[in-house]
Parts: structure tokens; sequence; C-alpha cells
């Protein structure tokens, strides 16, 4: 079985590799075939949603967790590096 690997850009989307299905709320399928990596709008900017479209650059999108890094004053614990 191949494995999924979804990785959290900074400040940006989130890249997606490998074989998966994806379904809109009403369980309709996207057509992936032939793309073996795309990327997920974590801004909530893009106007081809739910695909990232490089918008996150042009409003200076900031992570949750690089503002609450800011905020805190120190990096959390978590992710760890596997
Ligand atoms: S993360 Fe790229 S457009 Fe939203």
């Amino acid at each position: 079985m191949s494995e999924v690997k979804i990785t959290v850009r900074p400040n940006g989307p989130y890249r997606v590799e490998g074989p998966v299905k994806l379904t809109d709320a009403e369980g309709h399928e996207w057509d992936l075939s032939g793309k073996p990596a795309f990327s997920l709008c974590r801004c909530g900017a893009s106007v081809n949603k739910p695909f990232c479209d490089g918008t996150h650059s042009k409003i200076g999108f900031q992570a949750a967790e690089a503002a609450v890094r800011a905020e805190e004053g120190n990096p959390p614990g978590f992710p760890v590096k596997i």
C-alpha cells in the first residue's frame, strides 16, 4: 500500500502526495488522475477551492501556528519529526 504524505507549507497550503480520494461535502469526487501531488488551500482565499491557487502569497497569509508562536514567545513541542 502506498503512503500518503501531507506537508504543511510555511504560511501556505497543505501539499498532498500519494494516492488519495478527494470529495466535496456531498461526496462528489474530484478527478485527480494524472496528479501525483496537489496543494489544498489553507488560507481560505483561493478562487479554486479546495485547491491552492497561490493567492496566499498575494494576501500575506500567516499560518495560525506562526501567529501563536509569536504571541507565546516559545515554539510548541509539536510537530515531532519522525
Ligand atoms: S493556501 Fe494558497 S491560496 Fe490559500
